[in-house]
């Protein structure tokens, strides 16, 4: 198979590791790639949000299945481009891609299919919102109902806070276009867990699961990020709760997205809150999670490469993919000043010496090679997973390679997965 990965993050880097290993991959080809990916794939300097050149560039080059990683391609219709083209995507449409492009159509999907999921209301109009929550009281979440990066959502403690998120979104609208609408919902109450489930549009293929630490600062302190590392399985999602993510939340939106015409393909990431009478839905995303992808991949023991042509042509019914039983751990190293500015440039060492430490994979996130080295080039620079036998040796093993690697510039959390290996402390006894 010839295959075309879309995207540049640690991600893509990780979904190349796993389609390399492939016994049936004949050629890999990734736009646009980085460094790391260069190392074992054919890097295409075209972006992701250039959909005719991607789709010219697969229609040259035979490709015979893309992958996109990110979700802006998806939304953006370069499954639909594709499949005008006669080229087999491992991604939704544009139409399917709703699913994270809008937070109002999601929560419409949730309730015509009977998903558990926090109470809610979508307001055009600001006067209107500011009454509703009034009325509501705080806490309560207030959402841009488009794409905004990841910054779109706000959890008000207060209703100062939500009354300023609301101002800020409808009225100064410091997300543009995505925050002309909001959805302000119920806050919800528990644990945390990202679950994926691959699809081909009428069956969803388990995953993995796995808990993010999106604040910046230990102790979950400071602003919100895209992922500063990630461990699996986390403690608290033992097999019940994963049943009834799957038969409760994926496959009734699954089934629910058929019947409206517009079937989910590809990875479908459901963001869940367990609360005490099981998980609740805070969001999908179209894609797999990053570091969330980076912390799972290792853990697959199958070939991935089948499955993902399976889903693209759905044809996943009957599939299964093995695991290993060990614990993953991700650390996500960042350019100091990260989520805000950052400077870029500086040369990191030690790479290699990290990758070969026992456990270890690295992807590459944000970097750039520079006359034989490896400079920063992005917020979040480097993944470092490493598996282990527990959780605290995964974590061991992956600050272990943190540790080897000397980049001025950079920084992580110190404390990924602690939380995680207290409960399992505690769950042993
Ligand atoms: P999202 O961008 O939808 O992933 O939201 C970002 C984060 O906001 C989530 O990971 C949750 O931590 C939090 N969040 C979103 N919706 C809710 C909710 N209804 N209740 C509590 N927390 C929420
Ligand atoms: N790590 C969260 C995400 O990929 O959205």
């Amino acid at each position: 198979m010839r295959v075309l990965i879309i995207g540049s993050g640690g991600r893509e880097h990780a979904l190349a590791w796993a389609v390399a290993a492939s016994p049936l991959l004949t050629e890999l080809f990734i736009a646009p790639g980085n460094p790391g990916t260069a190392a074992f794939a054919q890097n295409v300097p075209l972006r992701g949000t250039d959909i005719a050149g991607l789709v010219a560039f697969a229609v040259e080059r035979k490709i015979d299945l893309v992958i996109p990683g990110p979700e802006a391609p998806l939304v953006a219709g370069i499954a639909d481009a594709l499949a005008a083209a006669g080229i087999a995507c491992c991604g939704p449409s544009a139409a399917a891609a709703q699913l994270e492009g809008s937070k109002e159509f999601t929560k419409e999907i949730a309730d015509a299919a009977g998903i558990p999921t926090a109470a809610w209301a979508s307001f055009t109009q600001a006067e209107a919102a500011h009454e509703y929550i009034e009325a509501t009281g705080a806490p309560i979440v207030i959402k841009a109902d488009g794409l905004a990066a990841g910054k779109g959502v706000v959890v008000a403690a207060t209703l100062d806070e939500a009354h300023e998120a609301l101002t800020a979104i409808m009225e100064d609208k410091v997300h543009g276009a995505a925050g002309a609408k909001v959805v302000i919902e119920q806050c919800l109450e528990g644990e945390e867990i990202s679950v994926f489930a691959l699809c081909d549009g009428q069956d969803a293929l388990y995953l993995g699961v796995a808990a993010d630490h999106k604040r910046v600062g230990d102790g979950d302190t400071g602003p919100n990020t895209g992922g500063m590392g990630a461990i699996s399985p986390p403690p608290w999602a033992p097999p019940a709760i994963i049943e009834a993510a799957m038969s409760r939340i994926i496959r009734p939106a699954l089934a629910e997205m058929a019947k409206r015409g517009m079937p989910f393909r590809g990875f479908l990431f459901a963001g869940l809150m367990l609360e005490p009478d099981g998980p609740k839905l805070i969001e999908f995303n179209v894609r797999f999670g990053d570091p969330e992808c980076e912390t799972l991949l290792p853990l697959l023991e199958s070939d991935l490469l089948p499955a993902l042509a399976a889903a693209a042509n759905g044809a996943l019914k009957g599939a299964e993919l093995r695991w290993k039983t060990s614990a993953s751990a991700t650390v996500v190293l960042c350019a100091k000043g990260y989520p805000g500015a950052y400077a870029t440039g500086g040369e990191i060492l030690g790479l290699e010496q990290a990758a070969a430490l026992p456990g270890v994979q690295l992807f590459h996130a944000g970097t750039m090679a520079a006359e034989g080295g490896i400079l920063a080039n992005g917020g979040r620079v480097l993944a470092v997973n490493a598996l282990g036998a527990d959780l605290e040796q995964a974590v061991a093993r992956a600050y272990a390679a943190v540790d080897t690697i000397d980049w001025d510039d950079g920084f992580c959390r110190r404390d990924i997965g602690r939380r995680a290996i207290f409960a399992a402390a505690l769950a042993k006894g």
